[in-house]
């Protein structure tokens, strides 16, 4: 079932924005999620009231961004705990299938593992309770997963807004906004939190072949705020790094590891490369769901491989010849020396290391 704008079911949504990535209904029984394949066309919300397609609606990108997608499986835990009549160890492995079937949509971002790992310790506990009364608590517990996010991504909007000088151009990556998160975002909530802390800022936004979240969600949103912004292809950023043009650069992360090490979109290693080179900062803001203290360096973090239409199929006309296969490496790493600082809801991971990653942990 789809529902457009008008019927927009979300009067209020947790972030308290006009627009939410994913949102549960009061009632606990189904999921909104606002389909971002289409946007900047149409705003429209799919109704989903079981696992198996908030699970589709991860692994094909309704909903994108790490925060989003582990918000949105910690939503379809509620629905997997609603459709279980069953007590204690049928409960249990009903949650357990349904926490590995979301765990393997996307593999990348670590928020997603955690959030499922967080509603199954939840599920562990109330086994026995009657059934109204576990998904009452499962639906409390994901929407404080939600709201946890929202506040996270202001805090460190604002740790990392203090960087940001008056006037400065912001190069972006990606989509690390508002609708990657439970709200307002992570790489977008820095430039937010610096544009209402009065400071003058313009933003570059990569395109980000080939989904292009950077031309069709990150510009939504910012030109929806009155957040001056333009968008470049990808191989232009080398350029108006050159020309002086780029003050400094902030992107998300799918999943951070101990070392400092960041994977984030593709491509991003290259922005953090230009960076480097031309002497500008390169930021990273993501909240701690993000840190995956258990993988030690950027190698060990899975790179999710997507199909080779999503890169040679535009708007249904192939551009590649038949025949010939693309490469879709969904993520990168960019080496924690390029990084310049790390914000998050706990503090600043400046210098980028594992001691400073060590001291946040704890
Ligand atoms: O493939 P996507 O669109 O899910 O990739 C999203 C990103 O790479 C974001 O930068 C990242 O998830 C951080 S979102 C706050």
């Amino acid at each position: 079932m789809t529902l457009s704008q008008d019927h927009l079911p979300i009067k209020a949504p947790l972030s308290g924005a006009s627009y939410s990535a994913v949102e549960l209904a009061p009632e606990n029984d189904r999921v909104w999620m606002l389909e971002q394949r289409e946007l900047p066309d149409h705003e429209r919300y799919l109704e989903m009231t079981d696992v198996a397609t908030i699970e589709a609606g991860i692994r094909d990108m309704v909903v994108r961004g790490a925060p989003a997608i582990g918000i949105a499986a910690a939503y379809g835990m509620v629905l997997a705990a609603g459709a279980c009549r069953q007590g204690d160890q049928a409960y249990l492995r009903a949650l357990q299938d349904a926490g590995a079937l979301l765990k393997g949509a996307r593999p990348t971002a670590v928020n997603l593992a955690w959030a499922i790992d967080e509603m199954l310790a939840l599920a562990a506990k109330h086994a026995s309770a009657d059934p109204a009364s576990r998904v009452e608590q499962m639906a409390s517990r994901a929407r404080d997963i939600h709201r946890a996010d929202v506040e996270a991504c202001r805090t460190m909007g604002k740790l990392g807004a203090e960087r940001v000088p008056d006037g400065a151009t912001i190069l972006t990556h990606c989509n690390a906004g508002a609708l990657a998160t439970g709200g307002y975002g992570t790489a977008l909530g820095v430039i937010r939190a610096a544009h209402e802390a009065g400071k003058k800022v313009k933003v570059l936004a990569d395109e980000t072949r080939p989904y292009l979240q950077g031309a069709r969600l990150t510009s939504w949103e910012l030109h929806r705020d009155g957040i001056p912004v333009e968008v470049i292809t990808d191989n232009m950023a080398a350029h108006f790094f050159q020309r002086g043009e780029i003050s400094l650069a902030v992107v998300g992360s799918d999943r951070i590891a101990r070392n400092g090490d960041v994977a984030n979109k593709i491509g991003t290693y290259g922005v953090a490369c230009l960076a480097r080179l031309h002497d500008r900062p390169f930021y990273v803001a993501a909240p701690w769901s993000t840190v995956d203290m258990k993988c030690a360096s950027g190698e060990a973090i899975p790179i999710e491989q997507r199909a080779s239409r999503e890169v040679t199929v535009i708007a249904g006309k192939s551009f590649a010849p038949d025949g010939v296969n693309a490469r879709y490496p969904g993520f990168d790493v960019t080496p924690a020396r390029l990084v310049s600082a790390i914000f998050t809801e706990r503090g600043a991971v400046d210098p980028v290391c594992e001691d400073s990653m060590q001291r946040l942990a704890r």
